[in-house]
């Protein structure tokens, strides 16, 4: 088929109705400034699917009014280059003129507080409506049976995930792993941002999240791992004169809530979500590990 780019809702739902109706339509959305992460999500749509597309929109509505939207890469051509190489069949490039035509006055939220005070939502306050409702337009939009998240923002993977069962979405929503650099920093369209010596100290993140790891699976009690665990990471991190905590999280993978003795009851494993949010001079990065712990 070629790539095609779509940059209209009329046109895509023309050309859904001609050719995509009964076709088995794997979907990304993005903000584009694609890196090998969001390349490793198209090949999964791309590998899975009778037909791969993805969004390119930077969302206004989810940044907050003293955050990077603006400044935000913007790289449409390479983005594009790249999605073509993968042989993704559909770009939906569109703008806000197309998806906010006038001001906004439906949104989709959550009342938990997983999604309106937990980790990253304690910082970034209109954060995860904003991405609820553009992810709810794309996903009316472009109809697909199955979209693509990174586990690199876990709580939005979680937030879609719970969205899609609540509202009743006929979406499968998957998964997909983190994709680092040699030194184990994550991939994000926002490291462009760090200055060379940031960008070195940046690599504590990860040695961080294996700390932590390796803490929560030694043989001692969990809970006391976790607090052993969450102290060992602040110090690292600390450590650094560049780096700035937001948040250090080590909580209930699927409820990112503390973890008790009583969740321990009854089970021989638990996902452990450690979480990590840091500022380097205005750059704020996130990342994450899932730790599958044994019960004695
Ligand atoms: P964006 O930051 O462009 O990310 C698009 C997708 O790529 C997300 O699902 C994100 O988790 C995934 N991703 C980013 N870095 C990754 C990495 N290193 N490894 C694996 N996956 C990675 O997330 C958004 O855009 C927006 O919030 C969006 C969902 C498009 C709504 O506006």
């Amino acid at each position: 088929m070629g790539l095609k780019i779509i940059k209209k809702i009329e046109d895509y739902k023309n050309f859904y109705k001609d050719f995509l109706y009964n076709k088995k339509i794997g979907f990304v959305p993005t903000m584009g400034a694609l890196h090998e992460g969001h390349l490793s999500l198209l090949k999964k749509a791309k590998e899975n699917n009778d037909v791969a597309i993805m969004s390119i929109f930077v969302n206004p509505i989810q940044f907050g009014e003293n955050e990077d939207f603006d400044k935000y890469p913007r790289t449409i051509e390479k983005d594009i280059f790249l999605a073509e190489k993968l042989g993704i069949d559909i770009v939906f490039y569109t703008d806000e003129n197309e998806l906010y035509p006038q001001k906004q006055t439906f949104f989709v939220s959550s009342d938990s507080i997983m999604f309106t005070s937990r980790l990253c939502a304690n910082t970034r306050k209109n954060h995860f409506k904003g991405v609820a409702t553009i992810v709810t337009k794309l996903f009316n939009i472009i109809k697909p049976n199955v979209a693509y998240f990174g586990q690199k923002d876990y709580q939005q993977f979680l937030l879609i995930k719970n969205m899609v069962k609540e509202l009743n979405m006929d979406v499968n929503i998957q998964m997909c792993p983190i994709i680092r650099e040699e030194d184990g920093l994550a991939k994000s369209s926002r490291n462009i941002y760090l200055k060379d010596k940031e960008r070195q100290e940046a690599t504590i993140l990860y040695k961080a999240l294996k700390l932590g790891e390796k803490i929560l699976t030694s043989s001692q009690d969990l809970l006391d791992n976790i607090k052993l665990a969450k102290e060992e990471i602040e110090n690292l991190i600390n450590s650094s004169k560049l780096l700035k905590i937001d948040y250090i999280s080590i909580c209930n993978a699927s409820l990112l809530e503390e973890i008790t003795k009583k969740d321990l009851e009854k089970k021989n494993s638990i996902n452990v979500l450690i979480a990590i949010a840091v500022y380097i001079g205005n750059t704020r990065l996130i990342d994450n590990e899932i730790v599958s712990v044994k019960i004695n």
